[in-house]
């Protein structure tokens, strides 16, 4: 039997229907809570199964009709009224916090994204046979695109015009859009009808029009973005989330501060207003260059960017603060015993992984208490989201 009707019981952690069918748990994509559905069975596996919704029978009320018609995109939550994804993402890091980090009552709110649509400042487009679109969910299967509704207008208008030239020799492009515009190909490929619309052009790792780094104005600080340094991808939630690690830190002024994961040094330099000194650990040669730049753009003095590995190089530092922005695979061991030695007095934990948070969390609540989680949708549709924890360090674990 290949085809089965079932009904919804609740979305699993990446936004997938979630239902029981002949003994065991079928994921359905794009099936709501409550929704009942015909479903295609398209992967059968000892303890679950993978289907694709042929017809819905009974449809939720919370259900819309998504702007774009992909299927597989990143945007699982497509279909899902805005309001109830929040509501989605707040359960979601609550309960993996509760399973997995014996954390309760911990996170307080979401913040939403002021805009819903068009948020993204960078997209990776992927060409096969000379068209473009998204690999279906990590394998190399090509969903075909003409625009993405998450990206912004002017990546929707290179799209356009791409679509126009000979891709045939092209396997990647990149487009960043942060009001200056760079594109990154990999391939080759006549750029001339690109160049109007950018600021600059990379082709295989060279540079082949306009300037090396685009510039991004965030709050009063200005920042240049490179070819391959990390950036929050929806600008105006990454100003609130810097905001909220800001409040988190409760600057009481004259404290020294020490930012782990740093990238392009954005939030240390956002910090360096309110603090005596920063200094930043980064592994990215040319994210720390650029960090390098953006001290100077934007006439700062007191942070101290070092490019190396957080493991090697947070040995003899002390601040009395510290600030972690890891990426998806969150501390290292060593790493949390490196925080633990230097014993700061705040730890304010920037995640894009609950799961990676959760489990971090739990080693260091034997010194620290964990305050507060505040949650920012970054990535309206997806089931991403990313999460800022205050820590505080327990009364009797006091510096002497
Ligand atoms: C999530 S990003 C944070 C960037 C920055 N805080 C921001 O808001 O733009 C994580 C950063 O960690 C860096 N990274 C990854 N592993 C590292 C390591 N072992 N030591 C130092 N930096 C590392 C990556 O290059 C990336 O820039």
């Amino acid at each position: 039997m290949n085809e089965v009707l079932v009904k919804c019981e609740k979305l699993d952690h990446f936004g997938r229907g979630l239902s029981h069918v002949l003994g065991k748990i079928i994921f359905v994509p794009n099936l709501l809570p409550n929704e009942e559905a015909l479903v295609k069975i398209v992967l059968n596996k000892k303890k679950y199964m993978v289907g694709e919704i042929i017809k819905l029978v009974k449809i939720s009320d919370d259900r819309i009709r998504p702007k774009c018609s992909y299927e597989s995109c990143g945007c699982a939550l497509k279909s899902l009224n805005y309001s109830k994804t929040l509501e989605f993402k707040k359960n979601k890091v609550t309960e993996i916090l509760k399973r997995y980090g014996n954390l309760e009552n911990v996170v307080k709110e979401i913040i939403p994204s002021d805009n819903i649509y068009g948020y993204r400042n960078k997209i990776t487009l992927k060409i096969k046979g000379g068209k473009i679109g998204y690999f279906k969910n990590g394998i190399n299967e090509l969903i075909e695109i003409n625009r993405c509704e998450i990206a912004s207008e002017k990546s929707n208008e290179i799209i356009r015009v791409l679509k126009r030239c000979d891709l045939s020799k092209v396997r990647e492009v990149i487009i960043k859009d942060f009001g200056e515009v760079m594109v990154i190909i990999k391939g080759d490929m006549d750029i001339n009808a690109l160049k109007p619309l950018v600021t600059s052009i990379y082709m295989n790792g060279k540079l082949v029009c306009g300037n090396e780094n685009i510039i991004v104005e965030l709050g009063d600080f200005k920042f240049y973005v490179s070819k391959d340094s990390f950036f929050q991808v929806n600008t105006k939630v990454a100003l609130k989330l810097y905001n909220r690690v800001l409040k988190y830190l409760d600057n009481s002024g004259g404290k020294s501060i020490l930012d782990l994961y740093s990238g392009t040094g954005t939030i240390s330099l956002f910090l360096s207003k309110y603090f005596k000194e920063v200094t930043a650990i980064e592994i990215n040669e040319e994210a720390v260059k650029c960090a390098f730049l953006n001290k100077e753009l934007n006439n700062i003095s007191n942070v101290r960017f070092i490019c190396g590995d957080v493991s090697k190089e947070i040995h003899n530092l002390k601040a009395d603060n510290i600030v972690v922005d890891p990426p998806r695979s969150g501390l290292s061991i060593d790493g949390i015993n490196d925080i633990l030695k230097i014993n700061p007095e705040r730890l304010v934990y920037v995640s894009c992984d609950p799961m990676t948070l959760a489990r971090d969390l739990k080693k260091l609540e034997e010194n620290y208490e964990v305050k507060e989680v505040t949650l920012f949708d970054m990535f309206p549709w997806t089931y991403h989201v990313e999460s800022v924890c205050l820590l505080i360090r327990k009364k009797d674990n006091k510096k002497e």
